[in-house]
This record gives structure tokens, C-alpha cells and sequence, in this order.
């Protein structure tokens, strides 16, 4: 069986598009892997993902990219089951490997508010790690408020609900194999 590619799919009573497809999703991870391979030859990085959301993201990138590197994982949680951010972010599980004069990689499957990496960032100043970079698949730049640090992007977006790749709406759509907004047109 092939990957599930639908044009449109219903989610929790909701309509959403496609929007980014696999294929751009795919030709902006080989670049992003290509970045990563040149930025940290020679340093061993580590990933880190942010749980549940970047799980899809991570596996992918992470084969992308040619030098030894290890990965691990965090949850949080912001989002509750609405599709505004709470603007809390609770830490549900803490990173089991070392980070201490390591060269660590946070990964997120989009960056909103800022609000989940900005607590991120913070957290890791006290493993002192050698070096703290930032990768995110989206990035909603009008709806940052928070004054976060991001290196590397796959996609700049508008201030829409997205959904797949990793992405959920209360839990559902992280199956989906591209990305898809809500069609706003659908709205009565
Ligand atoms: P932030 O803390 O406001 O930056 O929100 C980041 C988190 O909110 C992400 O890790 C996602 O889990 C979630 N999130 C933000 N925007 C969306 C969206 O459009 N769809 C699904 N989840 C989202
Ligand atoms: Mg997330």
C-alpha cells in the first residue's frame, strides 16, 4: 500500500486542503539535511524532538542527513484539544540522554506563539549543552510573540490551523502524509 495523499480530509467535523504537499515536503527536508550535514560535520549532533507533534518531521530529517548524530525526545503540551494554544506549556516527559558539552538540535513540528520553544530553550541552559540549535518544519511568523530563537525553518506559513505531517487537531490527522489547512471556505 501507498501512502493516503487525499486532496481534502475531514477532521473532527472539519474541512482541510492540502496545502504543502509530500513532494515539496520532501524536496525542503533534502536541503535542510544537506545544511545540517555542512553546519555540524565533525560535532556528532543530538536531536531532540518535541513529542507528539515533531515525530513525523524528525524520522524523516533524520534521514536526510549523512554525519553520525543521535537523537532523543521531550513532551510537551500547549494545545490542549482546541485549536488556539493555551498559552501554557506543561512538560509531560523529561530528555533521558546527557546534554552536557553536546551539540543539541531542538525540533519542532511548527513553531505558533513561540511560547513552547522559547520554554525550550530556557530548559536546556541547564544541561549546558555546547551549543543549542533550532530546527522547525512551520513557522506562523505573524502569530510569534515570543522573542524565540529559530535557525532553521522548512516553511514560513500564515496564521492558519495546519494539520498532518505530525500535526493534529485534538489528537487526529498526525497520519496524514502532507500538510493541510482549514478551508476557511467550508465555514458557514
Ligand atoms: P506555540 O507554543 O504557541 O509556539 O505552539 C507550538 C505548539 O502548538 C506546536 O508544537 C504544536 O503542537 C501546536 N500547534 C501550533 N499551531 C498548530 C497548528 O496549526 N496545528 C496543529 N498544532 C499546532
Ligand atoms: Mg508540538
Amino acid at each position: 500500500m501507498s501512502f493516503f495523499l487525499p486532496e481534502n480530509v475531514e477532521c473532527n467535523g472539519e474541512r482541510f486542503v492540502v496545502y504543502i504537499s509530500k513532494k515539496q515536503i520532501e524536496e525542503r527536508l533534502i536541503l535542510l539535511g544537506e545544511q545540517l550535514d555542512k553546519e555540524f560535520k565533525g560535532k556528532k549532533p543530538i536531536f531532540i524532538g518535541v513529542l507528539n507533534g515533531a515525530f513525523i518531521f524528525l524520522a524523516d530529517l533524520m534521514r536526510y542527513v549523512s554525519i553520525p548524530c543521535e537523537v532523543d525526545f521531550m513532551k510537551l503540551s500547549s494545545y490542549g484539544d482546541e485549536k488556539v494554544s493555551s498559552g501554557q506549556v506543561t512538560q509531560l516527559k523529561e530528555i533521558d540522554a546527557k546534554l552536557k558539552d553536546r551539540h543539541v538540535i531542538l525540533v519542532e513540528d511548527i513553531i505558533d506563539t513561540g511560547l513552547s520553544m522559547k520554554y525550550m530553550v530556557e530548559r536546556m541552559k541547564n544541561f549546558e549543552p555546547a551549543s543549542v540549535s533550532v530546527v522547525t518544519l512551520l513557522h506562523k511568523k505573524e502569530a510569534t510573540l515570543h522573542d524565540v530563537q529559530i535557525d532553521y525553518v522548512g516553511f514560513e506559513i500564515p496564521t492558519k490551523f495546519v494539520l498532518g505531517y505530525g500535526l493534529d487537531y485534538a489528537q487526529e490527522g498526525r497520519n496524514l502524509a502532507q500538510i493541510y489547512v482549514l478551508d476557511d471556505s467550508s465555514v458557514v
